[in-house]
């Protein structure tokens, strides 16, 4: 795989994963648990900071593999979230892309301006042709990101994961590689 992006601005930087996070990553998950749990099922299920460090290698290794890219956040030096292309489809050269935050990082555009970078990374060095957002309904924090970057809504899958027992709807946000073209021409 190419070279991704690893400093995106003064404050942000994508760090890739490795077992060394493993501490770091357990108690930023333990200290936000109910707010991650709102929309995620796998924070339940980081019991140790072992379940973490098998997460960060399995990170690794798709990594490695091409089969994902999943990269830490980190603003101002601290690790405080994670950002992913996941799932790569090679066939149809389409990727979903996943994040979150600590709860305390919200609100300082660190999601919005790293996934900007990733994209642009996605079309012009991984030649995807799709990237796409998919956001809970009810989600307004994930949706706003996918409407911030110029996704379109394609609609909402009933029923798209079974969510802490219960079944939740997505709204389906995509992002095409001529639109993205698009937007960076009228930018310039
Ligand atoms: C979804 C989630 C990552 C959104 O966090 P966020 O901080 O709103 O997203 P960003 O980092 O892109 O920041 C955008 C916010 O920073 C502000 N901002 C400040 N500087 C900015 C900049 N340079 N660029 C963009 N936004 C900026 C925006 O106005 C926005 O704030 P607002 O919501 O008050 O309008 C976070 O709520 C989260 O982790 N939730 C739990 C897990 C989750 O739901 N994950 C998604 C599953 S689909």
């Amino acid at each position: 795989m190419l070279k991704y992006p690893t400093r995106i601005s003064a404050d942000v930087n994508l760090v890739p994963p490795h077992s060394e996070h493993a501490r770091v990553l357990f108690d930023l998950i333990q200290a936000n648990l109910p707010y991650l749990n709102a929309w995620l099922t796998w924070p339940a299920l980081m019991q140790t900071p072992l379940d973490v460090a098998t997460f960060l290698n399995k990170a690794q290794e798709h990594n490695r593999d091409g089969k994902a890219l999943i990269l830490l956040l980190q603003y101002q030096g601290q690790i405080c979230g994670v950002i992913s292309y996941n799932e790569f489809q090679a066939n149809n050269r389409s990727a979903n892309i996943g994040y979150w935050l600590g709860e305390a990082y919200q609100g300082l555009g660190i999601v919005s301006t790293a996934l900007r970078r990733l994209i642009q990374y996605g079309f012009e060095d991984l030649a995807l042709n799709k990237v796409i957002i998919r956001a809970g309904v009810g989600n307004a924090k994930s949706s706003a990101i996918a409407k911030r970057l110029g996704f379109v809504y394609e609609g909402t899958a009933r029923a798209n994961e079974f969510l802490h027992q219960r079944y939740i709807d997505h709204q389906i946000f995509s992002l095409l590689k001529a639109e993205w073209t698009t937007q960076t021409d009228r930018e310039v």
